[in-house]
């Protein structure tokens, strides 16, 4: 793509909110901070504006956008039915990591919803996000700010490293406090479907209401399916390096690593263990489920500077938060497991 701008990085203050407001509303993309991800940013009502979006990241057409909102007065214009499980959901999980699929009204138009019916709503909690959304007055569409197949962006330089030139400006925010993508629900009827883990836990939702976990949380889709939720069938997150995910205990691991060890080969552990010690190439990516979901995307960009070919990273819980950085690294692995 053609160098369209010299992307400047710009910081949290209120300057730099109504500097990337005025962009947004002349219809321009800015990179926004969230709780979760970075965001590619831009006015959710204007099509040729979100189209914008689609082009930086060059992101398939038929893959829906969330759209972020500032208050929960900002949805009624936005849907033609708030259902009732909705509004308990937003009372507990908003503003946060949680994003709800309704049914979308005339004002959305169909290149956010990639053609759907439906559309995905989220209030982020971070205030950097709700202050441009404010300032902006009309809610704002963003997908994760990386290139369509590259692991999410956790920083500001992860957003550089992906759009310069081809955005005007990116607030940086600091790392993201979360690190994977929000949680994605859908209704039926009384009951929650989850079609994307994240930070709100199924266990967590499961208080409110029966989760029924969709299929492609941990299973491949094949491209040419119909899906509830268009994202689950893409290649995603994938570094240079071919990912294989290994379940196993702490020795076993250990043994596994010693095995294959060599040069471009990498291992994901959960800490510094031994491994490293015996000469072998070690990226730890967190003990508990809370750090893993913060480290895994930049662990993922870490891999590719320093040249990893091969790499095996020990299996996340399949709990909590666990299910959200589970579900990633499946992804980021083309769906490789070694069970040992
Ligand atoms: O945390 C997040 O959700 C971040 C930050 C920036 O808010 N955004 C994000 O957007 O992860 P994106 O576009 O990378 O992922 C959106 C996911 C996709 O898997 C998409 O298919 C699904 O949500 N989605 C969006 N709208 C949908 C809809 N109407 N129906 C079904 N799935 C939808
Ligand atoms: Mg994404």
């Amino acid at each position: 793509m053609e160098r369209a701008f010299d992307t400047v990085i710009l910081d949290n203050s209120e300057e730099s909110v109504k500097r990337a407001a005025e962009l947004l509303k002349r219809g321009e993309v800015v990179g926004m901070p969230t709780e979760t991800v970075y965001g590619l940013a831009a006015n959710a009502l204007d099509p040729a504006a979100v189209e914008k979006i689609f082009i930086a990241k060059g992101r398939p057409q038929d893959n829906p956008l969330i759209v972020h909102v500032a208050g929960f007065d900002m949805i009624a214009p936005l849907v033609t039915e708030i259902p009732a499980l909705a509004r308990r959901c937003a009372e507990v999980f908003w503003p946060g990591p949680l994003t709800m699929i309704m049914p979308k009204s005339e004002l959305i138009p169909k290149t956010t919803s990639g053609g759907l019916d439906t559309v995905g709503i989220r209030m982020p909690s971070n205030k950097t996000a709700r202050r441009l959304i404010r300032e902006c007055g009309f809610p704002i569409a963003a997908p994760s700010a990386n290139l369509s197949g590259s692991p999410s962006p956790t920083k500001a330089s992860h957003v550089f490293n992906d759009m310069d030139g081809r955005i005007p400006c990116i607030i940086d925010d600091g790392s993201c406090a979360v690190g994977v993508e929000s949680t994605v629900i859908a209704f039926e009827g009384d009951k929650i479907r989850l079609l994307r883990p994240g930070f709100i836990s199924r266990e967590e939702m499961s208080e409110i209401a029966e989760v029924i976990v969709d299929k492609g949380v941990t299973e491949a889709v094949a491209s040419d399916a119909a899906v509830a939720s268009p994202g689950m069938k893409y290649k995603h997150y994938s570094p240079k390096a071919d990912v294989t995910i290994v379940r196993g205990d702490d020795e076993s691991f250990e043994v596994f690593a010693m095995e294959m060890a060599g040069q471009g080969v990498w291992f994901m552990t959960f800490g510094k263990e031994d491994t490293e010690a015996k000469g072998a190439n070690v990226i730890p990516y967190g003990e508990t489920d809370e750090e893993q979901a913060a480290r895994l995307f930049d662990v993922l960009r870490e891999l590719d500077e320093v040249g990893a070919e091969r790499v095996y990273a020990r299996c996340p819980r399949e709990t909590g938060v666990g299910l959200a950085v589970y579900n990633r690294l499946l992804r980021a692995a083309g769906f490789k497991v070694i069970e040992l």
